[in-house]
C-alpha cells in the first residue's frame, strides 16, 4: 500500500481539493462531504447535473452518525452482512449534510467501500467523503487508475491510484425511505443476495420521468459508438459492410467474419465478466468502429446489473 500517496491525498481532501479514489466497484472522485464548495467542484468536473445526488461514503461504521438519523431495523441487518461491499443504502439525513450532496433531498445515501486504501483515505481525512463515479457525466465508469487520467487527470488534483477494480459494476442502492425496501440501482451485489436476507425487495430501477437516481436514465453510461444489444448471425450479416466490433459474453468460437471482439468471460462467469465490462467496452470504443454488437447475459445474479448498463449503454434506434 503507498502510504506516502494515500496521506497526500487526504491532505488534500482536508484542504478543500478533490481527488479520484480506488473502490472495489469503480473509481470515485471525492471531496469532503461538509464542504459544500468541494463538492460544487465534484460536480463541475464531472458535469454533472445538480439535480442528480451523490453517494457518500465512510471509511468506519461509527461514522454513518454523522449523516443519518437511524438506521431500520433491516439496513441494519444489510450493513452487517455487505459492507464493507458493493452495497449502497439511502436513508433519511442529519440536517447538517450540505443540500448539493443529496440535491436538496431528505435522504442521504451512503456507503462503506471495499478497498484497504481508501478506507485509510476515509478515516484521515476525518470527514465521510463523497464519491460519484470518476468519468464525465453520462460516460462509462472508469475502472483503473488510467480511465481517471485520460477523462479528467487534467481537472482534478490528485488520483490514488488502487489498481484495477475488482467488481467493475457500481454498488447495489437499496432505498429504505419508504414503508418497503426498494432496488434503485442494481449492482455489484446480486438483488438475489439481498432478498436472501431481508425478503422482497421492490425494483424501482426503470422511473426515467424524474429519476430519483439518475444514473437511471436511460442514456447512462454511454459510450460514444453505438451499441446495439443484439447478437445473432443474422444481424451480424446484416451490417457486413460496415465497422463492426462484437461484445462478447463468453467464448464465441471461430467468427471470422467479425472483427474485433472482446470476450468478457472465456467460460461464461458472471463475476469475471462484470469485472471486464467497462475496459472492454472502452477498448472497443477507442477503434473508430461504427457499431458494437453486445451479446445479452443472463438475468440471474450480478447478469442484471450487467445487462442493465448494457442496455443504457445501447443507443437503440441510432443506426440501422
Ligand atoms: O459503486 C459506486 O456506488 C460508485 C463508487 C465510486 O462508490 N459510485 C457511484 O456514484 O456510482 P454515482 O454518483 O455515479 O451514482 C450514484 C447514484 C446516482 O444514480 C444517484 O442518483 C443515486 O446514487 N443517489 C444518490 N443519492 C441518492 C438519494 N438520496 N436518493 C436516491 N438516489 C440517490
Ligand atoms: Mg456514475
Amino acid at each position: 500500500m503507498n502510504e506516502r500517496a494515500i496521506h497526500k491525498a487526504a491532505d488534500i481532501i482536508k484542504r478543500g481539493g478533490i481527488v479520484a479514489f480506488p473502490t472495489e466497484t469503480v473509481y470515485g472522485l471525492g471531496a469532503d462531504a461538509f464542504n459544500p464548495m468541494a463538492v460544487a467542484r465534484v460536480f463541475e468536473v464531472k458535469q454533472r447535473p445538480y439535480f442528480d445526488p451523490l453517494i457518500v461514503h465512510i471509511g468506519d461504521l461509527s461514522e454513518i452518525n454523522k449523516l443519518i438519523k437511524e438506521i431500520p431495523y433491516d439496513a441494519g441487518r444489510l450493513i452487517e452482512c455487505f459492507w464493507p461491499g458493493p452495497l449502497t443504502i439511502v436513508l433519511f439525513k442529519k440536517e447538517n449534510v450540505p443540500d448539493i450532496v443529496t440535491s436538496g433531498l431528505q435522504t442521504v445515501a451512503v456507503r462503506m467501500p471495499k478497498h484497504e486504501m481508501t478506507l485509510k483515505l476515509i478515516k484521515l481525512s476525518g470527514t465521510p467523503v463523497v464519491g460519484p463515479s470518476a468519468n464525465p457525466f453520462g460516460y462509462l465508469s472508469p475502472t483503473k487508475a488510467e480511465h481517471v487520467r485520460e477523462q479528467l487527470g487534467d481537472q482534478i488534483d490528485f488520483i490514488l491510484d488502487g489498481g484495477p477494480c475488482e467488481v467493475g459494476l457500481e454498488s447495489t442502492i437499496i432505498s429504505f425511505v419508504e414503508k418497503n425496501p426498494k432496488l434503485l440501482r442494481p449492482g455489484g451485489i446480486p438483488l438475489e443476495e439481498i432478498e436472501a436476507i431481508i425478503g422482497k425487495v421492490e425494483i424501482d430501477v426503470n422511473n426515467h420521468k424524474n429519476p430519483s437516481a439518475p444514473g437511471m436514465l436511460p442514456k447512462h453510461y454511454a459510450p460514444r459508438t453505438p451499441i446495439l444489444l443484439e447478437w445473432s448471425q443474422k444481424t451480424i450479416r446484416k451490417y457486413r459492410d460496415k465497422k463492426v466490433g462484437l461484445l462478447a459474453f463468453k467464448d464465441p468460437g471461430p467468427l471470422d467474419s467479425i472483427n474485433p471482439i472482446e470476450v468478457l468471460s472465456k467460460n461464461g462467469d458472471l463475476r469475471e465478466a462484470a469485472a471486464n465490462l467497462f475496459t472492454a467496452i472502452r477498448r472497443l470504443d477507442q477503434l473508430g468502429l461504427d457499431l458494437i454488437l453486445a451479446e445479452p447475459v443472463p438475468e440471474v445474479g450480478l447478469g442484471r446489473a450487467i445487462m442493465d448498463r448494457l442496455q443504457r449503454a445501447s443507443h437503440k434506434g441510432a443506426i440501422n
